[in-house]
Formats: structure tokens, sequence, C-alpha cells
């Protein structure tokens, strides 16, 4: 099944931006929302100037304010003429060793990555209801499979709520009319990861969004990706001892 009006949060850099540069290559329609909406208005342009059969809506939105959530995916689904694939994708990365005196870091990456992620799901799954069906993807990252010592503690545990956000949900509509794929992405160039101090295994833009793209458009429950090497280092990672974990941090 063609999924062809795609709503991206979080699509003015990253990841989301380069999803949106690959449905738009696929010859999607696409809804885009972020903060930073003159970043959204020059990608829309240029897309709209290499794709100029597709439909692109944009709107700012802060995925914190959760009252505004529910109003803008509607604004977006009636400019698109309707959704029939949600990618919650905004997400922060933002944190400091637990006890370290800075719990708004770890506050606030908990906040927009996990509540205000249940906020862009709660809305989507209503709007999928409504039309009689919908794939919802939740991208949510290899650290929600392990616990880590140091910054990225909070920021793993968002994840982690992500995924098993996901997993429920995939239990719930097992037999549809909704389909929900939960992306785990190992490390990949973007804004996120250009401040983060962990290099490891990192691939560029282009060939991470590729992979999770191709997972995307397979609409499976859970994927891991690039599949190679992450896939079977997360399964290491689910068993590994704690003490051990230092450098996924
Ligand atoms: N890159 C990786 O290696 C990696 C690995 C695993 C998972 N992920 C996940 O992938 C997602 C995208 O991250 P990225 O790596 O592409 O980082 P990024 O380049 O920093 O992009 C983050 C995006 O989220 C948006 N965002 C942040 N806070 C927001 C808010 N309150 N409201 C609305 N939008 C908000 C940002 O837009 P504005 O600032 O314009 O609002 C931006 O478009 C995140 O969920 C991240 O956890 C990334």
């Amino acid at each position: 099944m063609t999924r062809q009006k795609i709503l991206i949060t979080g699509a003015s850099s990253g990841l989301g931006a380069g999803m949106a540069r690959a449905f738009a290559a696929k010859g999607r329609d696409l809804a885009l929302c972020a903060r930073r909406v003159d970043r959204l208005d020059e990608l829309k342009a240029e897309l709209l100037e290499r794709h100029p059969g597709i439909k692109v809506a944009v709107a700012a939105l802060d995925v914190d304010d959760h009252e505004q959530v529910p109003k803008v995916f509607a604004e977006l689904a009636d400019e698109l003429g309707g959704i029939d694939r949600v990618i919650v994708n905004a997400g922060i990365g933002k944190g400091y060793h637990l006890g370290g005196g800075k719990l708004w870091a770890n506050k606030a990456t908990i906040n927009t990555n996990l509540v205000s992620a249940l906020v862009q799901i709660e809305t989507a799954l209503e709007m999928f209801k409504k039309a009689g069906s919908g794939h919802l993807v939740l991208i949510s990252s290899v650290l929600g499979n392990k616990g880590v010592p140091g910054v990225k503690a909070a920021y793993a545990a968002s994840k982690a709520g992500v995924s098993s956000l996901g997993e429920s949900l995939r239990a719930e509509y097992a037999k549809g009319p909704i389909r929900v794929t939960v992306i785990e992405p190992g490390y990949i160039e973007s804004e996120m990861t250009a401040k983060s101090a962990t290099t490891m295994l990192m691939v560029d833009n282009e060939t991470g969004v590729k992979a999770i793209v191709d997972a995307i458009e397979r609409e499976k429950g859970r994927a891991v990706v690039p599949r190679w090497p992450w896939a079977p280092l997360v399964q290491v990672m689910r068993v590994m001892p704690p003490r051990m974990t230092k450098r996924f941090a």
C-alpha cells in the first residue's frame, strides 16, 4: 500500500528533513512541522523545485505545546486532504548525569521525547480511527534497549518509553486497521549527533535516512537501522552488564 500523505514532526533538520527529501523523491505529499518554520519554508521551496508534482504543507509546531498538536495536525490534514502516515520524529538530546544538578535538562528530554510523543501518538490515532486506517511510525533509538551511564541516561529512558508505547500499540492493533512501526536508529549524522561526544559507528545522513525510509515503507513492527551492525549489536546490548555500556553513552 502506498501511503501518499505523510506528516513528519521535527522536519526542520537531521533525520526529519532527510526523510522529507526521500519521501518527496518517491512522489509523496508532505506535511512538515517544527519550531523553526524558516527552515521548513526553505525545505518546501527546495522540494517543490525538485519535485513539482507533489504537495508540501508546512506549519510551526512546538510539540511541547500539547494543546497545539491536535490543532496543527488537523490543519495540515485539511491542507493535504487527509494524512495516511504520521512519523513521530521530533526529539532532543539534552541531558546531564543523574544527580549532577541539572534536572531541567533531563526533564526537558523526557518531556519532548516521551510525553510530547505520547501527545502526537494520541492525536494520530484519533485521526486514523476516524479515517479507518493509517500508519503510525515512532522514531525511537537503539538506546531504547539499554540504560547508559552519563549524559544520555534520560535520553535512553525516553526512548525506552517510546519503544514500549510502540510495542503496546502493536499488540493493540495486531489485527489492524492501524499499522504501527517502531524505528530504532543507530548513530546517524544530524544536528543532534553533531553535539554528541559519541561518534561510534556513525553513518552519514543520506545512508541512515535511506535505511530508515526503507524500513518505514516495509511497515514492519520494529526495525533497527542501519541493520548492520546495529541489529546484532542491539541483541548484545540487551544482555550486556551495566558497567560495560559506557561506550554507548
Ligand atoms: N541522529 C541519530 O543518530 C539518532 C539516533 C536515534 C534516534 N534519533 C532520533 O531521531 C529524531 C530526530 O533527531 P535528529 O538526529 O534528526 O536531530 P536534529 O537534527 O536535532 O533534529 C531534531 C528535530 O526535532 C525538532 N524538535 C526538537 N524539539 C522540538 C519541539 N519541542 N517541537 C517541535 N519540534 C522539535 C527540531 O526542530 P526545531 O528545532 O525546528 O523545532 C528538529 O527538526 C529524534 O527523535 C532523535 O532522538 C536520532
